[in-house]
C-alpha cells in the first residue's frame, strides 16, 4: 500500500492504496464514488470516463501510481442535487442515452469539449466522443444532446451582462 494524494472534484484526499489498483476502482470502491462506471476495463468503452487534470481520460487505463498529485472530476462534480449540468440536462431533453450505462462517461467527454471548442462543428463532436462509442452504434441522439447542450450554453453566456 502507498499513501497518494489526489484532488478529487476540488477536494483534496489522502488515500492508501495499492499503487498498481486501476483508477475506476480507487473512485469507486476506495472513494464511493459510482457514477464512473465500469465496462470493459480495457480502455475500449469508454464508461469509465473522468478528467485527469481536465482532459478526459479513461479511468481504466489509469492505475493509481499515475494519478498521485493530480487533480480528478468524476460525473459526481457536475451537479448540485437537482441543479443538473447544462451538459446533463440537455442529454434528459433529447433522451440522449442508449444503455445508459456507458452515459456518465459520454457526459464527460461532452463537457471537456464543450469547455474547449463551445461550437463544435458535428465532425469534432463525433471525433471528441469517439473514445466513448463502442460496437453498440447508433448514437444520433447522443450528438443531438452534445448540440443541444452547445446551443443553451451559448445562449446563457450570450445572455450574461459583459464585463466592465
Ligand atoms: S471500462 Fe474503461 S474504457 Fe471500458
Ligand atoms: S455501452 Fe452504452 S450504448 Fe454502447
Amino acid at each position: 500500500m502507498t499513501e497518494l494524494t489526489l484532488t478529487v472534484n476540488d477536494e483534496q484526499q489522502t488515500i492508501d492504496v495499492d499503487p498498481s489498483k486501476p483508477l475506476v476502482d480507487v473512485l469507486r470502491d476506495d472513494l464511493g464514488l459510482t457514477g464512473t462506471k465500469k465496462g470493459c476495463s480495457t480502455g475500449v468503452c469508454g464508461a469509465c470516463t473522468v478528467r485527469i487534470d481536465d482532459e478526459p481520460r479513461k479511468a481504466c487505463m489509469h492505475i493509481a501510481g499515475m494519478v498521485d498529485g493530480k487533480s480528478i472530476e468524476t460525473i459526481e462534480t457536475l451537479s448540485d442535487g437537482d441543479d443538473l449540468h447544462p451538459v446533463q440536462e440537455a442529454f434528459l431533453e433529447e433522451f440522449s442515452l442508449q444503455c445508459g450505462f456507458c452515459t456518465p462517461g459520454f457526459i464527460m467527454s461532452a463537457v471537456a469539449l464543450l469547455e474547449e471548442n463551445p461550437d463544435p462543428t458535428d465532425e469534432e463532436i463525433e471525433t471528441a466522443l469517439h473514445g466513448n462509442t463502442c460496437r453498440c452504434t447508433g448514437y444520433d441522439m447522443i450528438f443531438e444532446g452534445v448540440k443541444r447542450a452547445a446551443n443553451e450554453m451559448n445562449n446563457e453566456s450570450a445572455a450574461q451582462p459583459a464585463d466592465d
